[in-house]
């Protein structure tokens, strides 16, 4: 049996978050029917089912709502499909999952805009009857959350530091000068990318192999508030001013996604220095280009098609009253129970697998033939 690290949110305080014990799992495939789990006597073709999602803050949340809108229809279920406002989208998301409440969905599919502030929310979903699963993101510090269904985010992690390595091996010898980024701290994900990336580079930073420049490798100094572009910049510009003037080199970024690689690598572009190791996450259109072209290094192929249709499959099951297949039972503690998870695989991008990796995306598949 394959054994792997694992990581474990637990919440310190209110929308702070700590990521814990490291341990190893058993990746066998666990039935659903513990007492943590939601069953449901089944529900009606035509059901409303409510799907939650926070801003657009990368491509895949666009693809997801148009993904989810056709699979539920397909499904023969009626979707309520919402985005939050980028300007208030934590109130926004608070209010929409109690309007689909209101209007009787059987089912709340949700990725939180932020992960712990909608425990009134999702048990006033309970109370009413309601399945509550969490997509892509957690729902942290509430006993009401069904399931959960992702890409393994710890694995996002590991590849993203693996492929920094990789890319700066493929480059010249070390020790090598890097800097972390980290996504936004509301984003039960981000500490998770974060420990994955560090469980693969603290070892070469203790061995002396890599050094972080500007010495800020706690993920409170890493953090990208919101997941905004601009917020990632303006940290690459004051590192160059602070740490990187003149000749002094920078081989190698680990950014969490593509929006932020792209302003990290526009940051460096602007100061007139090479542009290092980036890695990204996502693979969106426009960072798909750039590694072909040979700016950004790596990406992470979380194709959204396999996740829309395994929560849509989740639907399906509940509608049936079947139990629900989960594959993780023992990873993600959301601070007051492990939610039971159905965890899919990513899978790393570069240049030189990218033609393979999307051989089925008609989207990104030509772009690896330009
Ligand atoms: C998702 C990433 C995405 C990020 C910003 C995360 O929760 O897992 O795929 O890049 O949010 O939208």
């Amino acid at each position: 049996m394959r054994k792997f690290a694992r990581a474990s949110v637990a919440v310190a305080a209110v929308a702070m978050l700590t990521l814990t014990a490291c341990s190893s799992r058993d990746d066998a495939e666990t039935p659903a029917g513990d007492d943590d789990t939601a069953a449901t006597t089944g529900f009606d073709a035509g059901s409303v089912i409510g799907v939650a999602l926070p801003s657009k803050t990368s491509e895949n949340w666009v693809l997801a709502g148009d993904l989810f809108t056709n699979g539920l229809e397909e499904a023969g279920f009626e979707g309520d499909v919402q985005y939050a406002n980028a300007s208030s989208p934590v109130a926004d998301q608070q209010g929409q999952i109690q309007s689909m409440i209101t209007k009787g969905a059987k089912v709340i599919i949700i990725g939180a805009a932020d992960g712990g502030q909608l425990s009134t929310q999702v048990e006033a979903a309970k109370e009413a009857g309601a399945v509550v699963i969490a997509y892509d993101r957690l729902i942290l510090n509430t006993e009401a959350v069904d399931y959960y269904v992702a890409y393994d985010n710890f694995n996002v992690g590991e590849l993203q530091g693996q492929a920094l390595l990789d890319g700066m091996a493929a480059r010249g010898e070390g020790p090598y000068t890097i800097e972390l980024f980290s996504g936004s701290s509301d984003d039960a994900n981000s500490a998770v990318f974060f420990d994955g990336a560090m469980s693969v580079l603290q070892p070469a930073i203790d061995a002396g192999d890599v050094v972080v420049g500007s010495g800020q490798t706690d993920i409170k100094q890493t953090a990208t508030a919101g997941w905004k572009a601009e917020n990632a910049q303006s940290r690459m510009d004051s590192l160059i001013t602070s740490t990187y003037s003149g000749d002094t080199e920078l081989d190698g970024v680990l950014s969490p996604n593509d929006t932020l690689a792209r302003a990290i690598i526009t940051s460096i572009q602007g100061a007139g220095k090479t542009v290092p190791v980036v890695t990204g996450q996502d693979s969106e259109v426009e960072s798909v280009k750039s590694i072909m072209e040979g700016l950004q290094y790596s990406t992470i192929n979380k194709d959204t098609r396999n996740l829309v249709a395994a929560a849509v499959q989740m639907v399906t099951d509940l509608s049936e009253g079947k139990d629900i297949e989960v594959n993780d039972t023992e990873s993600y503690d959301n601070g007051v129970k492990v939610v039971p998870a159905y965890l899919l695989p990513p899978q790393i991008v570069t240049k030189e697998n990218a033609a393979e990796s999307y051989k089925d995306d008609p989207t990104l598949f030509p772009l690896t033939q330009e």
